[in-house]
């Protein structure tokens, strides 16, 4: 019986444990104002899940003997087994198991041109305001709206010192507060200008309604909002030159794009097909929170699907089926396909596969962006959202990208990123159908989704709670755990260790000797492991023949246990994660 999961989360005090700011950092936590979030005051959950990240070696915080550094995670043990079994899934439901997708691990630094095609130099960037108080900077969209008075000084002197500051500074109040609080945080604002004792000048106060100029926590005026890149610079070669300026980039999919016509011409593939990747991305993210949701340096799983313009569909065709609301589920491509189409079977696709290592469908949330919402390149985008602790946020972005993106590089390269079409007799720039998933949010998701609390007899058969990891068998990071019944019985030692070798070219095995049987399952509960094998003296043939060579197999859980022979537990195993 489950007493506490993340189906039904807890959401009580704000938990800041997660979400502080470690030293060297420029950011600073604020508001979520993500669209769909529910209450950002995250819980008693989330900080056990975060206890438990640490304690089991899911996620560390990167660098945390120097005190950390905000928005950067290291995957323990557990975590680095959690996060190759999804990179690896998705490669293998993408490429392995298609005809149409190949794939590409391109390098990470990329000519800076293809970001100035891509849009990323001029756009990628968030409005940035500091309060000219404490150089605390905000998100523009982010500040909450303020009303009050506003007191405006034209500037201060300091006689004694002879000084004076001709920068024009204001405060906002809230109604009703003495003209005497904002004159002392003005009387700061030019002390930090190097008036010791300044004397205001110019005074005049102004009725202020819902204005975002000023900083919420002490009223000081901010600057005006200006653009943050978000992207992490770096120099290539060894002089620092605004010449060698480079990117680290911000996502995968642009090495697709330029790769397009090399990966074309050596694999052979005709329109429509995709290339996939799966590697780091790189953002300088303003406010990295909610544990490792919003990072700085994360993973990505980028498919670029080419299609054909529906022009050219028409053309063949004679017409081009597009949306309905009558389509089932599953859709089966075909030649008349526009890209309405193919923008829904990949939605539908990604679904499918959330499911297939246990995301339900009810844990996840199809949203379909607002016109105002989309990129610049997007005809239509759907995010695929995960209802985490803390909010229902985005984990994928499946975007219709039409053919933005090739023809932009044709633009900036000179190189032509036309596809001739055989069958249509036609040159065209084939249009885009973008899956763009992060590795690190799925890992969370899927740490979210496995948190369970329930109870399990101890030793002596009484009840006591246990925290167990429902990872779906697939994603597991490990898949069996070995135990010898006990630890001094070299006999048992001795088969539960040619168990393991029996196992290991087929599954991950974790092997267990230490402690009591009961605490040594909970451990493995706790790790997410789905089955145990015990070896006990029956294994050994002492309670007769017919028990020889069996073990028993526990099911993480449901908790039962039943007899396995020995031959029959590979074929077994393997059918189950399969
Ligand atoms: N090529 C399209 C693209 O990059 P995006 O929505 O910016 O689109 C795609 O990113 C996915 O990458 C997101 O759905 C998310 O899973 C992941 N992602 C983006 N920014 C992230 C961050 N700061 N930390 C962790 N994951 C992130």
């Amino acid at each position: 019986m489950a007493l506490l999961c993340h189906k039904t989360p807890s959401q009580s005090k704000e938990n800041l444990l997660w979400n502080n700011p470690a030293r060297l950092d420029i950011g600073t936590p604020m508001q979520n104002t993500s669209r769909l979030m529910a209450d950002p005051k995250t819980g008693e959950l989330m900080e056990k899940i975060v206890s438990l990240c640490k304690r089991r070696g899911f996620i560390f915080q990167s660098s945390e003997v120097y005190g950390g550094l905000n928005g950067f995670w290291d995957y323990g043990p557990l975590g680095a087994e959690l996060k190759r079994n999804i990179k690896e899934r998705w490669w293998r439901s993408m490429t392995q198991l298609r005809d149409d997708v190949v794939g590409l691990d391109a390098s990470i630094i990329m000519h800076p041109r293809i970001w100035e095609a891509s849009g990323h130099t001029s756009t990628f960037s968030d409005l940035m305001v500091d309060c000219l108080l404490t150089k605390k900077r905000f998100r523009a969209d982010q500040v909450d709206p303020q009303t009050g008075t506003a007191y405006f000084f034209t500037g201060a002197t300091d006689a004694a010192a002879a000084k004076e500051s001709r920068d024009p500074f204001s405060v906002l109040v809230p109604r009703g507060k003495p003209p005497e609080s904002a004159r002392k945080i003005a009387k700061q604002f030019y002390q930090q200008r190097g008036l010791e004792n300044p004397s205001l000048l110019g005074e005049r106060a102004e009725p202020v309604e819902n204005s975002t100029r000023y900083n919420p926590e002490n009223g000081s005026l901010l600057t005006e909002p200006r653009p943050f890149n978000l992207m992490l610079k770096t120099y290539v070669g060894p002089v620092e030159s605004a010449d060698n300026v480079s990117y680290l980039r911000p996502e995968t999919a642009q090495a697709i794009f330029v790769q397009f016509k090399n990966v074309l011409e050596v694999s052979r593939q005709r329109v429509p097909f995709g290339i996939c990747q799966v590697g780091k991305a790189f953002r300088n993210e303003i406010n990295p929170r909610n544990f490792t949701f919003r990072s700085r340096e994360f993973e990505q799983m980028e498919l670029e699907f080419f299609i054909r313009p529906d022009e050219v569909v028409q053309k063949l065709t004679g017409s081009v089926a597009a949306l309905s609301d009558s389509q089932p589920p599953t859709l089966d491509p075909q030649p008349g396909w526009g890209w309405e189409l193919w923008h829904k079977y990949w939605v539908e696709q990604r679904i499918q596969w959330y499911e297939s290592i246990g995301l339900g469908r009810d844990t996840l949330v199809e949203y379909w962006q607002k016109k105002e919402e989309l990129a610049h390149y997007a005809k239509a985008t759907v995010d695929i959202l995960y209802k985490f602790p803390f909010g229902t946020q985005e984990l994928e972005g499946i975007a219709a990208r039409g053919d933005f993106d090739l023809t932009q590089h044709q633009k900036f390269s000179g190189k032509s990123m036309e596809y001739f079409d055989e069958e249509a007799k036609a040159k065209y720039v084939p249009h885009v159908i973008e899956p763009s998933a992060g590795v690190d949010r799925l890992a969370l998701a899927l740490i979210c989704n496995a948190y369970c609390e329930d109870e399990a007899p101890d030793e002596k058969g009484k009840m006591e709670s246990r925290v167990v990891m429902k990872f779906h068998p697939r994603i597991a990071p490990i898949k069996v755990a070995v135990f010898p019944l006990l630890k001094n019985k070299p006999e048992l030692v001795k088969k539960a260790r040619e168990v393991r070798e029996l196992l290991r070219p087929h599954l991950t095995v974790f092997y267990d000797e230490a402690g009591a049987i009961g605490r040594r399952y909970r451990r493995q509960d706790e790790a997410g492991t789905p089955f145990g094998v015990t070896i006990d003296f029956e294994t050994l043939g002492e309670q007769g023949p017919a028990l020889k060579d069996t073990v028993t197999l526990r099911d993480r859980d449901s908790m039962k246990q039943e007899r396995v022979k020995l031959g029959d537990l590979v074929p077994l195993l393997t059918e189950k994660l399969r």
